[in-house]
């Protein structure tokens, strides 16, 4: 058996927490032979603020490089509030991304069964949910320039963002869709505003042009974003994979949290582009920030952190089974009655981030 290299960034709050019950997950894998993982822990965030006076240290960043994929808790908390915007928590995390190339975020919106009540949608709308949403993470308005804000002749100010996407880095992210769509329902949604922006009715063009060209077998459906958005709420099974830019997923994406229940359940993942090698740089993480109101209490829900793991098995690793059994797992622990505070409805026994942990290494 391949014996993988991961990284593991626990980072601030809860993230040490959550992170923990993903090393008892690993070592299970481990013991069952399912799986074989070499591990190495370094800081990130405030932590790494705390010991080199910077949010991602050079050395942790050659480690990152160095790995087969990283795994990140969750930076940030008041304790940083004070320090220089260019130092700050998030910083660390964003240099990863971009440093690492990891242009391709994937969210997926998955309603267990056990769960469908703690949506925010009736249980008809979203039981059986299962979307994944892609979304463009490099480029973009976040990093498109100018980006400033300037003071006028009257002395009133003026800001400017730039949405900039180029035809490659469009076509690099459609082929993530398309592929990722093959393995699934064989649809995609690509969401712009082609109506009233050049980057969509590029967009719509390069996406339009990459199906012709090499994923006639897939689905292709245009969707412009705020449709989407009342799509997403009004009828969320019809989607499948959803492709969109970097704003548009950071809303939608969000959007089709709610539909799940907790932002205790939710992984993440972000890829980078597959090398001469055939493997490609990537970080899996939950979509939770570091929940200081919540840290150090054992009542963070780990579940999030340890499905960006069975993410990391499938996507990083091609360990499709193995990421079916830990998924699994997770799937029957819930149905087997285990919650933490987050996701637990009236009357149910509530365990703590440790609990939940061995219910689902039970499981597994
Ligand atoms: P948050 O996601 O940390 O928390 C929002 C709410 O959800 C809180 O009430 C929290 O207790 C709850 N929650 C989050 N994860 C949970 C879990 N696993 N189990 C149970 N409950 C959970 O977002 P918030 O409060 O806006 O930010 C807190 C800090 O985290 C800030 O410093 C923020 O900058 C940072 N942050 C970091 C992110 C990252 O590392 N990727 C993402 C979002 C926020
Ligand atoms: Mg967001």
């Amino acid at each position: 058996m391949t014996t993988y290299k991961l990284l593991l960034l626990p980072g601030d709050g809860i993230g040490p927490e959550v992170m923990a019950q993903v090393e008892r997950v690993v070592g299970a894998l481990g013991e069952l032979g399912i799986a074989s993982f070499e591990t190495e822990t370094d800081l990130v965030g405030g932590a790494a603020i705390d010991v080199h006076g910077k949010p991602l240290a050079d050395e942790t960043l050659a480690r990152a490089d160095a790995a087969d994929a990283i795994l990140l808790g969750a930076v940030g908390g008041p304790k940083w509030n004070g320090v220089a915007y260019d130092i700050r928590p998030e910083a660390g995390l964003l240099r990863l991304r971009k440093d690492l190339g990891l242009f391709a975020n994937l969210r997926p919106a998955l309603c267990y069964p056990a769960l469908a009540d703690a949506s925010a949608l009736k249980r008809e709308l979203v039981e059986g949910l299962d979307i994944m949403i892609v979304r463009e993470l490099t480029g973009g308005v976040y990093f498109g320039e100018p980006k400033e804000i300037t003071v006028q002749a009257d002395g009133s100010k003026r800001a400017v963002d730039t949405q900039v996407y180029t035809t490659a880095e469009i076509e690099r992210i459609a082929h993530v869709a398309f592929d990722l769509a093959r393995k699934r329902s064989g649809r995609v949604a690509s969401a712009e505003k082609h109506n009233v922006m050049k980057s969509g009715v590029l967009w719509k063009e390069v996406v339009t042009k990459v199906h012709a060209e090499h994923y006639t077998d897939v689905q292709l459906e245009h969707i412009l974003a705020d449709n989407c958005a009342m799509q997403l709420v009004r009828r969320p099974k019809q989607f499948d994979v959803l492709v969109t830019d970097n704003l548009f997923g950071d809303i939608l994406s969000d959007a089709a949290a709610m539909l799940t229940g907790s932002l205790g359940m939710l992984p993440s993942a972000s890829l980078g582009a597959v090398d001469a090698r055939g493997t490609r740089k990537a970080l899996y993480e939950p979509v939770h920030g570091s929940a200081p109101d919540i840290a150090g209490q054992d009542i963070a829900n780990p579940l999030a952190m340890i499905g960006s793991l069975a993410m990391c098995l499938r996507y990083s690793f091609g360990l499709g089974e193995a990421a079916d059994l830990l998924d699994g797992a997770i799937t029957a622990a819930l149905a087997g009655g285990a919650r933490t505070k987050d996701i637990a409805g009236a009357g149910a026994k509530v365990l703590g981030t440790a609990g939940m942990g061995e219910a689902v290494i039970a499981a597994l």
